[in-house]
């Protein structure tokens, strides 16, 4: 194999710059051309391709968000995108292709496999919430991002003993809410993938004041309703001083954390030694830390699985 491509799609996420770099410095050190996508499967069809260099990835490992840039693109769910792909791909000779993204992503990485184009994905998402592997890059930037936010939210809240309502992101999927919720000591996590009943949460924040707690924090999912929803309920069942926040893109931005650069770095790698041994069609995944692949195929009949012994562990712990 002479050359390979690599894009970023969806949405972006801390970590993307330091996949990328591990993929192109990976195929350069074994001979292999590199070419950078931008826009993710939108500027793939649209022909927006370069050539890159070792210069071309330096001094990204540390930054936020995507250099290649990256779009939602769910025209390339259709064969006119994907056959305009293809005529791109082979006019720049690119035998093969990395996908650095999430749902969306793995359907393109698949869809150009069946078409003769091996493509291997990898998980690069803030929401955590790809089957068959236990962390997606960004992830852990997203919850350290968070927490830090809900720590200085906390310095208001006790100021003025309030309970504060903060939305974090996630998409349909509670791991960002339960591993910001435990780090941050929040007084309950909602998430959606669980069962959950206000009223409870309510008489335990009562119970907490009443014990002399200055503040309240409760964590939702925005896959469960927007804070200003859930506080509308929360305040049926307790007269409290409360605001709500959404933490937003914030979550999105920022500097990759360490784990995030190293889990980055070992995905890119690993995904060029597999297009190497002429795979492709493959989810690379992070399992008891040990990188693995799973067909992308399967992906899609299968459901990431949460940690959701979080929550009751949490819930003693905020007492
Ligand atoms: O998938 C990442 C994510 O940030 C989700 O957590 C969120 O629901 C969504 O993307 C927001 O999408 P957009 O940036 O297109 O508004």
């Amino acid at each position: 194999m002479k050359r390979i491509g690599i894009l970023t799609s969806g949405g972006d996420a801390p970590g993307m710059n330091a996949a990328v770099r591990a993929v192109a410095r990976t195929a350069m050190a074994n001979g292999i051309e590199v070419f950078g996508i931008r826009y993710g499967f939108a500027g793939l069809v649209a022909g927006d391709i370069f050539p890159m260099t070792s210069d071309s990835v330096a001094n990204i490992l540390t930054r936020g968000g995507t250099f290649l840039y990256t779009a939602r693109y769910p025209e390339f769910a259709q064969e006119e995108g994907q056959l305009r792909g293809i005529e791109q791909l082979k006019k720049h000779g690119i035998e093969a292709l990395v996908v650095i993204g999430g749902d969306g992503s793995y359907h393109g990485a698949l869809a150009l496999t069946k078409r003769g184009f091996n493509s291997i994905g990898l998980p690069g998402t803030i929401d955590n919430d790809i089957p068959f592997t236990d962390l997606t890059i960004g992830f852990d930037t997203a919850c350290t991002t968070a927490a830090d936010a809900i720590d200085k939210i906390r310095d208001t809240a006790s100021s003025h003993q309030r309970v504060f309502v903060i939305n974090v992101m996630g998409r349909d999927c509670g791991d960002i809410a339960m591993r910001v919720g435990v780090a941050s000591g929040a007084d309950a996590i909602v998430v959606p993938e669980k069962p959950y009943s206000i009223e409870a949460i309510a008489n335990k924040l009562k119970k907490s004041f009443a014990n002399g707690k200055d503040h309240g924090i409760v964590i939702v999912a925005e896959g469960v309703m927007s804070s200003d929803d859930f506080l509308k309920e929360l305040l049926k069942y307790g007269d409290f001083d409360a605001r709500t926040e959404v933490l937003g893109h914030m979550q999105r931005g920022g500097e990759p954390t360490v784990s995030d650069r190293v889990l980055a770095s070992k995905m890119g790698s690993y995904a060029v030694k597999l297009l190497m041994e002429g795979k492709g069609g493959l989810a690379v995944g992070i399992e008891d830390n040990h990188l693995c692949t799973h067909d992308i195929v399967d992906l899609f009949d299968s459901h990431h699985v949460g940690d959701y012994s979080l929550l009751a562990m949490n819930d003693d712990l905020s007492r």
